[in-house]
């Protein structure tokens, strides 16, 4: 007797690349949010715009490759996915100095990403914390900043944050990459994570803030 369709499996199906980014940084997730949550980011103003500010660094890191031709072909309204703008805003909102703003912009231009590989796994990062900024965005409208002042880059996209992630996700999983563009993809994005998770170590868990 055959089985059903739906229970027998391709041995040669490659698994859907947006699916190998999730497991590949499951724990790394996991952990960076666990530190955040420890950090008292939310306590006061004060300590938020600490993770403001390693929130910049990250969109500082990957701008640019928001505006790369062969990406914008490849992923949906990739421009317009850009926060930087929005971080930017937020940063003057809370009142940081530009001297923090320019030190931040350093410490992004140190980030090396080499190919639009990498940059598929950063931008899979900075495009999927999106998703998690709605609980982030609860507990910041405690200390009256909002999606129009202080928490832009929290804001969900107008067509709602589900499907715009997934259209982003559908076009990532409609890509035909070699097996070793998939794996500078998941570099890619372990490198984003673990540029995140330095600057809140430097940022929110140094004794001098
Ligand atoms: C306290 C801080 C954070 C919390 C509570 C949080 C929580 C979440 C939640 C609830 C989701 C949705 C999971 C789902 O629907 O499957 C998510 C997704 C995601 N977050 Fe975070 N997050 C945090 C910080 C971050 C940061 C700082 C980054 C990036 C550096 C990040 C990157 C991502 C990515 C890439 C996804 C998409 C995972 C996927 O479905 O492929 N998150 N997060």
């Amino acid at each position: 007797m055959t089985e059903p369709a739906e229970t027998l499996s391709d041995p040669f199906q490659v698994p859907a690349l947006s699916a190998c980014l999730k497991a590949g940084t499951h724990s790394i997730h996991e952990s960076l949010d666990t530190r955040i949550m420890s950090l008292s980011v939310f306590s006061s103003r004060e300590r938020y715009a600490l993770f403001v500010r390693t929130q910049s660094r990250l969109h500082h890191a990957v701008a640019r490759w928001f505006e790369n031709a062969r990406l914008q072909n490849w992923l949906p309204e990739l421009a317009q996915r850009n926060r930087l703008w929005a971080v930017i805003e937020d940063c003057r909102d809370i009142g940081l100095t530009p001297e923090a703003l320019s030190e931040d912009r350093e410490v992004a231009a140190q980030v090396q990403i080499l190919d639009i590989y990498s940059a598929l796994g950063w931008l899979y990062v900075v495009e999927g914390s999106n998703l998690g900024a709605a609980f982030l965005l609860k507990q910041v409208k405690k200390l009256d900043l909002s999606e129009t002042f202080g928490a832009r880059h929290l804001a969900a996209n107008e067509m709602g944050r589900g499907l715009h992630w997934r259209k982003f996700k559908n076009a990532l999983d409609a890509l035909e990459l070699a097996g070793e563009q998939r794996e500078a993809a998941l570099k890619g994005a372990i490198a984003a994570f673990a540029f995140a998770r330095q600057n809140v170590e430097q940022l929110l868990a140094s004794p001098e803030n």
